[in-house]
């Protein structure tokens, strides 16, 4: 291997810094430190913030009037990386195969966020400056919900005051065609108990007299969607804004669909809500999701009993401008007026992130978009959202007063949150041309409009 960034991004891959998992705290810590040492050694002034959860990574070159503040956000840390005996080779050993990198967090950010840094090396290396005032954010909670992160802008708003903002945490819809992502569903999370009896109960001598939890869980679950794949809670479509006709046209032009979910997921046939195509049910339309469920007797064999409780785990995937708050409100108050007298229901609601759209025909958009067409020329840049979140994307909306440029880099057989998570090694040294070329057009566009 003779690419010193890939070296560099190999000793990124190997800490384990899975955000979730309490045993590994100190690794996730670990990475921060490296991270803000790299930026140090590339002629960045840097610190780890700590906050209550895992810490923040801040690094900016000096600022010089007259140009604009761009802030890079991304996150070190990963997903678990169980199933373990998925990987073709070890989650936390990256090692390429046929141009491909294969390690947890490659795609999934630390291979995006990390070209980036490297293009911002290069670029120092070669002219000793940047073409803007550059702030990189990057957090170590965004797989977890980024439970500290409004808090931290909030803290350290006047710092991180910024003229626009760029994330590569999305895909690309097939290798070489440029991406620019748009819009991001948002996500709100509920656990929903039934509860029954005081114990599991003989189904013989009780059953039939006595609602049993589970089948009541059942009925509850199968109630939120209708027969034609919409999602039947009332007040859930509230704000949904619809599909616009350029949208959908150029959507209908991108060289990925239903085809390709077949054949990456394994399914026989796609499905979802009807009146709409796979890529606009995924990017454009609200979802209700079964993430995990459980209760009663899971042992070998038969066990003849009432559970005396049964769970379900769920997650909805929002559009704009769905507020996450009034979707888990109206989501229990179906379910409640759904759940029969004899058991009760205990609804939790989790976390939850809005979504997000913007234009991508702003001054930055096409910035942007002038960005990708240069680094992957050919092909005209496809204009997608996305169905994944990125919940923090809303609030620098909201808290910075700033648009986020989604450049996403991760190809659509990516495997995030999977084994055998990926990344080539071709996008990782795409994504750094393409941080030079986007610093220069968003430069280019700050003249153009103090000029104007
Ligand atoms: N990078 C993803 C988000 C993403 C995935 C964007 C696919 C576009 C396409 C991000 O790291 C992620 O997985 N986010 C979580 C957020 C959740 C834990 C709050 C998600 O979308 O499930
Ligand atoms: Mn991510």
């Amino acid at each position: 291997m003779n690419n010193p960034s890939l070296e560099l991004l190999f000793e990124f891959l190997r800490f384990p810094s899975v955000s979730t998992d309490p045993l590994r705290s100190q690794q996730v810590g670990a990475c921060a430190e490296w991270l803000s040492s790299h930026f140090q050694s590339i002629g960045l002034s840097s610190a780890v913030y700590p906050t209550p959860g895992h810490p923040v990574v801040v690094a900016r070159n000096a600022a010089k009037p007259g140009r604009p503040t761009v802030l890079i956000y991304g996150h070190y840390d990963v997903q678990p990386e169980d199933p373990v005996g998925g990987w073709s080779s070890a989650p936390f050993e990256p090692e390429v195969r046929d141009g491909i990198l294969y390690a947890r967090g490659s795609a999934d950010n630390k291979g995006q966020i990390f070209a980036h840094v490297r293009g911002v090396a290069t670029a120092l290396a070669e002219h000793g400056d940047l073409p803007v005032n550059l702030i990189f954010l990057v957090e170590g909670e965004e797989e977890i919900g980024s439970p500290n992160l409004e808090a931290f802008l909030q803290e350290h708003r006047e710092a991180l005051r910024c003229d626009v903002i760029a994330v590569s945490d999305t895909g690309m819809v097939a290798p070489g065609v440029p991406t620019l992502t748009y819009g991001l569903r948002g996500i709100a999370a509920m656990e929903v108990w039934v509860k029954g009896p005081s114990v599991d109960l003989h189904s013989g001598i009780y059953g039939g007299a006595v609602q049993n939890p589970a089948t009541v869980l059942a009925r509850l679950l199968a109630s939120l969607h209708a027969v034609d794949g919409s999602v039947a809670v009332d007040g859930f479509y509230t704000g949904v804004l619809p599909l616009q006709e350029w949208e959908r046209e150029a959507w209908s032009r991108v060289p990925f669909g239903e085809k390709q979910i077949e054949a990456s997921t394994g399914v026989a046939a796609v499905g979802g809500e009807s009146g709409f195509t796979a890529l606009e049910r995924i990017w454009g339309r609200p979802t209700a999701e079964v993430n995990g469920i459980g209760g009663g007797f899971q042992g070998e064999g038969t066990k003849t009993i009432i559970p005396r409780e049964a769970f379900a785990k769920l997650t909805f995937r929002l559009v704009p401008a769905q507020e996450p708050a009034a979707v888990l409100e109206a989501v229990e108050r179906h379910l409640q007026s759904q759940c029969p007298p004899g058991v009760t229901l205990d609804v939790r609601h989790g976390h939850s992130g809005s979504p997000y759209i913007n234009d991508p025909e702003s001054a930055y958009g096409m910035a942007a978009q002038k960005a990708l067409q240069r680094v992957l020329p050919g092909v005209g840049v496809a204009l997608i959202r996305e169905g994944g979140s990125i919940p923090i994307v809303n609030t620098f909306e909201r808290v910075l007063g700033v648009e986020t440029l989604l450049l996403g880099l991760a190809l659509p057989n990516c495997r995030a949150h999977a084994p055998d998570e990926n990344f080539p090694v071709a996008n990782f040294e795409a994504g750094m041309a393409l941080n030079q070329a986007l610093l220069e057009e968003i430069a280019s566009a700050y003249r153009q409009k103090a000029g104007a």
